[in-house]
């Protein structure tokens, strides 16, 4: 079957600062949440670091020649906050605007365009030790980071995105398995009501600048949960309370639809967790995008008789070679629900999707990974049909260019078209990556 995109759809591979870069303690860099974090016992598989994850920080020239290889269209990455200003506030480190003005450069030479998202998870430690997220003076902090990455890459980015995958901070701060590790539902309901605000308020700046040609977005992940058995009331009340309480309604929303839902009003109300708010909050937030960025993996299937085992899907990454809990198709029911529940009427990208081999599988069958394009496969088949029905969906993005630090799974995990030898750092491509470059040709 062949079937053909459109002329001027993007094609890009995805990555982020602190899964990549190393050189965690180099150049004047400051301490993140995750560097903390892996380093209490228990928490990352392996007892894995950080520290050197790719090297990308030295190997930068390596990476940008991967990307010619494959000869995507657009590369998305995220600058290191704490690379750029160590303390979180404060002194600018000279050397880490160097490191991306180098990537920036060597993008730009070779016609890659960058999308580059401000804030991939990585706080400062410095900040998290003021309170982190949780601290409304967060929106300051954040807005002083946004103007110095504004203020010196501007238009060499051609699409910002202010935030990736803003659930990270509700795991990270309600249920412990994300940086900084903590476990306390109200505080991660508050901090989240913060990182929505720096979000409004960093698109409110970039419209300042008036640039001509950079455009700037939002990427929220979803994972959309249906009831395992659609005439089980459990079931059902399930899969609405996984999307709206904990799930993408808490993020889309404030977002586009402005407030937040009734039922998450409710619940709030009805654990005591209502977030501080002041007035004009939810006008600050439901900024106007110019994209929305969607990271999709899997749709989730909840059985209310069976929770154990959705919860072992869940944490093993989602998706996983062959599968039949693999569900491509939700795409298109996701795509469908941005536009028609939350008015999304704005470009779409698909800012993230692919699939992760175990370390364990072995080398050889990490590179032969026939699985991984068989499920990119009938991703884009089902993005086609979406296309067809005239859903506005601009380009895609694979996570990842190469096997990285993967948070709590550490470098058990394997997502990369690029196989990462951790012990040389040479990147070798695996067949997924020759497959992919000849779907974008
Ligand atoms: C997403 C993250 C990304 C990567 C992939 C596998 O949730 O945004 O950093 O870890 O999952």
């Amino acid at each position: 079957m062949q079937i053909e995109f459109p002329k001027n759809f993007t094609w890009g591979v995805a990555t982020a600062a602190a899964q990549i870069e190393g050189a965690a303690f180099e150049d004047g860099r400051g301490a993140s949440i995750w560097d903390g974090f892996s380093r209490l016992p228990g928490k990352i598989r392996n007892g894995n670091l950080p520290d050197i994850a790719c090297d990308s920080y030295h190997l930068v020239e390596r990476d940008v020649e991967m990307l010619k290889e494959l000869g995507v269209d657009s590369y998305r990455f995220s600058f290191s906050w704490s690379r750029i200003i160590p303390e979180g506030t404060g002194k600018i480190n000279e050397k880490g605007i160097a490191y991306y003005k180098k990537l920036l450069a060597l993008l730009k030479e070779n016609g890659i365009r960058a999308n580059a998202t401000m804030y991939h998870w990585d706080l400062p430690y410095a900040l998290q030790m003021k309170g982190g997220f949780g601290n409304r003076e967060v929106i300051d902090w954040f807005c002083g980071y946004a103007t110095v990455l504004l203020d010196c890459f501007g238009e060499d980015v051609d699409m910002w995105a202010t935030f990736n995958e803003p659930i990270a901070t509700y795991v990270g701060y309600a249920q412990g398995f994300f940086a900084p590790g903590l476990r306390d539902e109200k505080y991660a309901r508050q901090a989240l009501h913060h990182l929505l605000l720096c979000h409004g308020e960093a698109v409110k700046l970039f419209r300042k600048h008036r640039f001509e040609n950079s455009k700037i977005g939002i990427v929220v992940d979803v994972w959309k949960h249906y009831p395992a058995r659609e005439d089980n009331d459990e079931d059902k009340a399930m899969a609405m309370e996984n999307n709206e309480i904990r799930g993408y309604g808490m993020f889309l929303h404030p977002l586009f639809l402005g407030g937040y839902s009734k039922m998450l009003t409710d619940y709030f109300e009805s654990n005591r967790m209502t977030p501080l708010m002041q007035e004009g909050d939810f006008d600050t937030i439901c900024q106007p995008l110019d994209f929305y960025g969607l990271n999709f993996y899997n749709g989730l299937y909840d059985n209310a008789d069976n929770v154990r085992e959705i919860e072992k899907i869940r944490k093993s990454g989602g998706n996983y070679q062959d599968r039949p809990e693999n569900h491509p198709e939700a795409l298109k029911d996701v795509l469908r629900m941005l536009v028609e529940k939350y008015h999304v009427n704005i470009p779409i990208y698909i800012t993230e999707n692919g699939m992760p081999f175990e370390d364990a599988d072995g080398k050889e069958a990490n590179l032969d990974d026939q699985a991984r394009i068989r499920y990119v496969k009938d991703v884009l088949i089902w993005l086609h049909k979406a296309l067809e029905e005239g859903i506005d969906v601009k380009g895609y993005y694979l996570w990842s260019l190469l096997d990285n630090f993967e948070w709590s799974a550490g470098y058990a995990a394997r997502y990369g078209l690029y196989y990462t030898d951790y012990a040389s750092l040479e990147r070798i491509p695996k067949m997924s990556a020759k497959w992919y470059a000849q779907v974008i040709r």
